[in-house]
């Protein structure tokens, strides 16, 4: 007996759309059903931005793409408005757009670390609250914030990264207590996932097929995320089937978080 997940009727708007891991939520949530907002820091012009849209328009659903810079509370709000205005409603958020902020906490600047503050941590507060009206009125609502498995275990040199994917664990227990029961908040906290960074990641060591076969090791699911992995969650837990998911972040990192560093 097929067991599907059906966000039909449902509308997402999801952060950072345009590469990496938010292309495979957009998508899936598409599969799933649900017409899709997002946002990129690219023009809507861009290869990514056409991407997002023929992606979602492949899956049979709606799409809207617009330039913003989660940085700006002013673009945010401009955001929410276009999303309400094209679909009319909101159910779910999917907070995911950020980047690395990798320097170390030694030589941390004062700069890196409130860019790090604001990108990776206060966009997605500033968002979940301007869109909370739009899901309270749907009956649906789910927020989903993109952290990370450094919120749990890090390596030298991701400071201050780290600090705000930490943070961002509590901001899902804040919402979930505060905004409960008529929005849900979960956290996904990927692990190692095939995106364009990545692979800049593998291309930064002497021998990068060694170094992507040493990180291989490390998974016990013996592969590396997709975008469609983390996607699928996404929907999932969008779903009625995780209404039970509340004021918690879900670790998807292939095993890694379960391997001593001495196996
Ligand atoms: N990849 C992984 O293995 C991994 C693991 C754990 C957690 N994560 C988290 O997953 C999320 C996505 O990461 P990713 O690896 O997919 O990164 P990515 O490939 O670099 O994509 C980041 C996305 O966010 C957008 N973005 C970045 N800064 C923005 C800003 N100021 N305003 C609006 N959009 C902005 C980018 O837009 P443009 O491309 O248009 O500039 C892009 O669409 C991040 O929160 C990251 O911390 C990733």
């Amino acid at each position: 007996m097929p067991l599907p997940i059906d966000l039909s009727g449902r509308v997402a708007l999801v952060t950072g759309v345009s590469n990496g891991l938010g292309t495979g939520v957009a998508r899936m949530l598409a599969k799933a059903g649900a017409g899709v907002a997002g946002c990129g820091f690219s023009p809507g012009d861009s290869t990514g931005a056409k991407a997002f849209v023929a992606s979602v328009e492949a899956a049979g659903r709606r799409a809207l793409y617009r330039r913003t810079d989660v940085e700006r509370p002013g673009d945010l709000e401009a955001l929410v408005e276009a999303a309400v205005a094209e679909f009319g409603r909101l159910d779910i958020l999917v907070s995911n757009a950020g980047r690395n902020v990798f320097t170390g906490a030694e030589h941390c600047a004062e700069s890196d670390w409130q860019r790090n503050l604001d990108l990776n941590l206060a966009s997605h507060w500033r968002l979940a609250k301007l869109c909370k009206p739009h899901l309270e009125a749907g009956g649906h609502g789910v927020v989903q914030i993109m952290t990370s498995n450094h919120a749990y275990a890090t390596i030298p040199g991701c400071f201050p990264y780290n600090i705000a994917k930490t943070a961002l664990t509590g901001l899902v227990r804040a919402l979930a207590i505060e905004w409960g029961p008529k929005i849900r908040a979960v956290g996904i906290a990927p692990g190692f996932v095939e995106t364009p960074g990545n692979d800049t990641w593998f291309a930064s060591f002497p021998d990068p097929e060694a170094e992507r076969q040493r990180t291989l090791g490390m998974h016990p699911a013996g592969k590396l995320g997709t975008c469609d992995d983390i996607g699928a969650w996404s929907a999932f837990l969008a779903s009625d089937f995780a209404a039970f998911a509340t004021g918690t972040t879900y670790v998807i990192d292939g095993g890694r978080l379960a391997l001593l560093q001495d196996s």
